[in-house]
């Protein structure tokens, strides 16, 4: 048993939970690993299941924990706030400093000209909140996406989904249209990044032009692409797709959902990083580290035209979310995690290249600052895309006290995300599993 985690509670058997899960949940829950875990404790960037083995938490329950799991300071400021009995929910029908504080310190990080904030308690609402105002300001229903996109589970951010097996049979997606991705180990048009003339980008013209009336209301892209596999549009990617959005009336939507709250290590957001001209900046995952909020920030000429709307949302904006979001931030800037995850992210990203010479199935190497994948092939020649492996490889690493998450649309690209907080020493020893554990599955 490996560092016993403090305390002794008693958890009910793993097959108990697994049972009952399967009779009592939809058949839609899915859950990682062959000996699924059953998490109790948190602390840093560290986790133990119910037997008291520890694991580095290398992808933060789906890229949720920025700053570290149980993060002293909000912890102490969550004991402080129910000690003193403050009011534990209400809505933005009340006042709160909470929201208000949150919304300030957002909107500081955003570019310049994004300055109106609305709070949803997920990704999927703030893009459907994005859609709604992007369609409320154009009179344009048609929102473009890219394949291989993700941006929620609601019906709306569904429509825009560019993997088939998150869609539902018979589910209404009208009003989308979908452009080509930019997907340089894969591309589409068979180009090397090195000499292509980003016919990706020039796609999205031609999708406008042969699959909508001629106008848009938007385009929702993620700056790096999570679900489908950490894909890493080229930086100039941008310039040129967000001219051609705005040359056909249409808001870019930049869905930051995985990339935000520092996780890229060069800016709080990459819409800044990259210089991308967004019209709206969609956050969840990090934003709270943990906590369920996420956020749509927008320019206020694209808001006014809901002037005599209402949008409710009951726990949007509570005051303990956006308490941790706003308390999360100031860790971030304090700790200069920021930097930290550029640099830590660059010794993953040496560390891995390194095993890509020695390992057969590392096919690509991909991702910004802590938002990294590694892409499995069975043949580098033939790209195969190396499934089964993938599950192995992160069961073995499980087994050695590593946690990494998978995705891509065959499951195939292991997602490396850990807290932003990771020390060298820690990014070391996740290295030295991923090689051990490379080697045990054969690759
Ligand atoms: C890029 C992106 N957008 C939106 C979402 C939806 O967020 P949520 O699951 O909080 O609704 C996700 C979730 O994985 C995501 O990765």
């Amino acid at each position: 048993m490996r560092n016993q985690a403090p305390g002794n509670a008693s958890f009910p058997s793993n097959a108990f939970l697994i049972e009952r899960r399967k009779q009592h949940f939809l058949p839609t829950a899915h859950l990682y690993h062959e000996q699924p875990l059953h998490l109790v404790k948190a602390r840093g960037v560290h986790v133990w299941d119910e037997a008291g083995n520890r694991y580095l938490d290398a992808i933060g329950g789906i890229i949720c924990i920025s700053v570290g799991h149980n993060h002293p300071r909000i912890k102490q400021k969550i004991i402080e706030m129910i000690e003193s009995d403050q009011i534990q929910h209400t809505t933005l029908l009340y006042l709160s400093r909470f929201s208000v504080e949150l919304a300030e310190a957002l909107l500081a990080e955003a570019p310049e000209g994004i300055d109106r904030a609305s709070f949803t308690n997920s990704g999927s609402e703030a893009n459907e909140l994005a859609f709604m105002t992007a369609r409320h300001a154009t009179g344009e229903s048609i929102v473009v996406n890219l394949r291989h996109g993700y941006h929620g589970g609601t019906s709306g951010t569904l429509a825009q989904c560019g993997h088939h097996n998150w869609r539902f049979r018979a589910q209404p997606s009208a009003a989308t249209a979908s452009a080509l991705e930019p997907y340089c180990y894969r591309c589409p048009f068979k180009q090397k990044p090195e000499s292509c003339e980003l016919e990706c980008a020039k796609n999205v013209e031609t999708t406008i032009q042969t699959s909508t009336h001629g106008r848009i209301a938007a385009m929702i892209v993620e700056p790096v692409m999570g679900v489908g596999g950490f894909i890493t549009p080229p930086a100039d990617y941008f310039a040129e797709v967000t001219r051609i959005v705005h040359n056909y009336g249409g808001k870019y939507i930049s869905d930051e959902v995985q990339t935000g709250a520092g996780r890229c290590g060069g800016s709080y957001l990459l819409t800044r990083e990259l210089g991308i001209d967004a019209d709206m900046i969609t956050m969840a995952k990090g934003l709270g580290n943990g906590a369920a909020i996420g956020a749509a920030l927008m320019k206020t000429a694209d808001t006014e035209s809901l002037a005599g709307k209402l949008y409710f949302n009951t726990f949007g904006g509570d005051p303990y979310q956006t308490m941790q979001a706003r308390l999360a931030l100031e860790i971030i800037k304090e700790e200069n995690l920021i930097a930290n995850a550029r640099d830590m992210g660059q010794r993953v990203v040496d560390g891995l290249k390194q095993m890509q010479t020695h390992h057969a199935l590392i096919g690509d190497v991909r991702g910004r600052g802590l938002l990294l994948g590694m892409e499995l092939v069975e043949d580098k020649n033939t790209k195969v895309h190396a499934v089964k492996e993938t599950v192995a490889l992160m069961d073995r690493c499980k087994e050695k006290g590593l946690l990494l998450g998978h995705g891509g649309l065959y499951g195939n690209v292991l997602r490396i995300a850990p807290p932003l907080s990771i020390s060298a020493e820690q990014v070391d020893q996740m290295l030295d599993i991923i090689d051990r554990s490379l080697f045990d599955v054969g690759g």
